[in-house]
């Protein structure tokens, strides 16, 4: 492995030596890194974070005075804390962050590339000096529970309590990160600076090759919660492409039947597409006795177990999800989960200590400070809470928490799911006619942009697996590594695509999504359990007429719900062209079979 310590530190001259006494850990490797990384921020001290109960106080105590942080009413919500980012910072940037791999085409042509020396050298001059007169928070790190052979440490670095008191939410931290790590074993490097938070100088750079990730100028979400999107995904992907396992954007749910019988479900929606509510899901009343259960809401860690099943994890031990829309009926067990020990961040506030977001129960408040911080009242012409405005809450919170959670073991997945937010062409729900084509399902998915990301909102994109954003090497060889697991998998999980988004002409949804989105799980489900019985079309799968229990839904039935399957050829024309550009674009490293697999369609369709 490379040398990940930038080139030319400053002189150790003895000015900027910060207490390393009777460090938490012995790990030499770990001791050396981190004595560098003062080195080069020369903080004015070094907090050793153990993730107790008391730091949480004192962090969160010291936040609420400088300002970081303001104390919602905590007679209503114990725990709960309010945060702005910077207006320039509320959302990841794709166009600031970079894998840097020793070659451009290790990292392929959907990912932004840098040489690794000359992003070294340059995030060197950014953070030399950049914790001057401040604390270094040392965040050790679980992803994943103790002791699961696809838990992996990371060690933060950060300047920033707010970064703190999150990831103690979002991963397992402190105290039980040091004894998983040892004396020998391998950890993820992060090193975040806030810096001034100069959108001209953020950068989000990934160094595979080097278990590395330096983040600089953004205190935002996805951009600074190391563990997240850097870690989880993008060296995760690259890792499990060596090691033979998958790090994917996917929530995890267990669907238990009146009888008892739990299936695990993986599914892959892209940012703000669905996941966290999918993975709450409250069956409607029809479904009475039908029960899901969380394991994850965002990401998760899959490979082939001893039994040839493929087996899940949930590396988070937090949701940071998407506050607009969440309410009592939409998701009611991310309301449950959000009464404490949450932070929000981007919200709106209101004068009683209370926050508030677009599509939240009951009226808007008369007046309130919007996202910005400013006056708002209902007659305004902008939103009170971003777009892209968050909470983090403990999965702990969670009432249907999935007690496998914190199993080591993982779940053994029987069915994947993909699905993009598209207004057209893509039913609700189709299956993939084998793993290949299932592959295919996943390798073409497009999806219009959100909010989740800087960019143009709307605009549909190709967004492979929900991964385009966070693979972390060349996307053709990711397709690949797919292929190769599924050989590998004995009883290889079920493909399906759905699409909870397609418009009829006058715009409105076609299909009822949220709860309702039950009635087309228990179709998957039992075509898992070879119960249900497809119609083969040309797309794949699909429910035979009467298949989906639509019984109890008002003012919708067997039309309605044939219109949103209907397969219409022009717009499949038109998909198959966009399929190409993605395509061509990878060509160098597209698997045959995938290609074959866009010439099969082509042909079942007679386009
Ligand atoms: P990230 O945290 O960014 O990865 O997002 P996510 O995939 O977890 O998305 P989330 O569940 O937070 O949903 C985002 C938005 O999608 C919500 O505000 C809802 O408005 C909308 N949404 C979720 N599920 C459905 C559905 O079944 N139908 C419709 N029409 N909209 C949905
Ligand atoms: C996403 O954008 O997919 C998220 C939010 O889950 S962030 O942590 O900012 O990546
Ligand atoms: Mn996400």
């Amino acid at each position: 492995m490379n040398d990940p310590r930038p080139a030319s530190l400053p002189p150790d001259d003895g000015s900027n030596r910060v207490d390393f006494s009777a460090p938490p850990t012995s790990h030499a490797g770990a001791l050396h890194w981190l004595a560098d990384m003062a080195r080069l921020c020369t903080p004015q001290r070094v907090h050793w974070c153990d993730g107790s109960e008391d730091e949480r106080a004192a962090l969160t105590a010291e936040a609420v005075k400088t300002g970081i942080l303001t104390a919602l009413d905590q007679r209503r919500l114990p725990n709960c804390h309010y945060h702005r980012s910077h207006p320039s910072d509320v959302a990841r940037v794709e166009e600031r962050t970079f894998i840097c791999t020793p070659t451009k085409d290790e990292a392929g042509p959907t990912n932004n590339w840098m040489e690794p020396a000359a992003m070294y050298e340059r995030l060197r001059t950014l953070t030399s000096g950049a914790m001057r007169g401040r604390t270094m928070y040392v965040i050790p790190y679980l992803m994943g529970p103790a002791g699961s052979p696809l838990t992996k440490v990371g060690i933060e670095v950060t300047d920033s309590i707010y970064v703190v008191l999150s990831m103690r939410v979002m991963t397992r931290m402190g105290a039980l990160a040091w004894k998983e790590l040892g004396e020998h074993g391998q950890f993820s490097r992060g090193l975040h600076c806030m810096l001034t938070i100069n959108p001209e100088q953020r950068y989000i750079a990934h160094f595979p090759h080097d278990n590395t990730v330096i983040s600089t100028n953004s205190n935002y979400g996805g951009n600074v919660l190391l563990g997240k999107k850097c870690l989880a995904l993008r060296l995760g992907s690259w890792l499990g492409n060596r090691e033979g396992w998958l790090a994917e954007h996917m929530l995890i749910m267990g669907v238990e039947s009146p009888e008892g019988e739990k299936t695990y479900v993986a599914a892959a929606f892209p940012s703000a597409c669905g996941k966290t509510n999918f993975a709450m899901l409250i069956p409607p009343k029809r479904f009475n006795g039908w029960k899901i259960w969380t394991v994850g809401d965002d990401i998760a860690w899959m490979r082939p177990g001893a039994d040839g099943k493929l087996y899940a994890i949930n590396p988070e031990n937090g949701y940071f999800g998407v506050a607009p829309g969440t309410n009592g009926l939409t998701n009611p067990m991310a309301m449950a989960t959000i009464r404490n020990n949450t932070i929000y961040t981007n919200v709106a506030l209101t004068p009683d200590g209370d926050v508030w977001w677009e599509g939240k129960d009951g009226t808007a408040p008369m007046s309130c400070l919007d996202w910005r911080g400013n006056a708002w009242t209902p007659r305004s012409e902008t939103k009170a809470a971003h777009p892209n405005s968050r909470f983090c809450a403990p999965m702990s919170n969670n009432p249907s928490l999935a007690p496998e959670a914190n199993d080591p073991a993982g779940v053994p997945i029987s069915a994947i799911i993909f699905g993009g937010r598209r207004a057209s062409t893509y039913p609700v729900v189709m299956q993939g006619f084998n793993w290949a084509h299932g592959v295919y399902l996943g390798a073409t998915m497009g999806s219009e942009m959100t909010a989740a990301a800087a960019g143009t909102l709307g605009q549909v994109r190709r967004d492979p697996m929900a991964m385009l954003p966070f693979c972390g090497y060349h996307m053709g060889d990711y397709f690949g590594h797919w292929l190769d697991v599924g050989k590998k998998l004995a009883h290889p999980p079920r493909i399906f695509h759905v699409n909870w988004f397609r418009k009829g002409a006058d715009g409105h949804f076609e299909w009822p999504g949220f709860g309702e989105n039950m009635r087309v799980l228990k179709w998957i489900i039992d075509r898992c359990h070879g119960r249900a019985i497809g119609e083969e079309t040309p797309l794949g799968w699909m429910p035979e007429p009467g298949g989906i229990d639509l019984a109890g839904m008002e003012n919708y039935g067997e039309p309605e719900f044939a219109a949103a399957q209907r397969i219409d050829n022009d717009e499949w024309r038109h998909e198959l062209e966009l399929q190409s550009e993605l395509f061509e674009r990878l060509s160098s490293r597209m698997p045959k079979e995938l290609v074959y697999e866009r010439e099969l369609l082509r042909s079942r369709l007679g386009l």
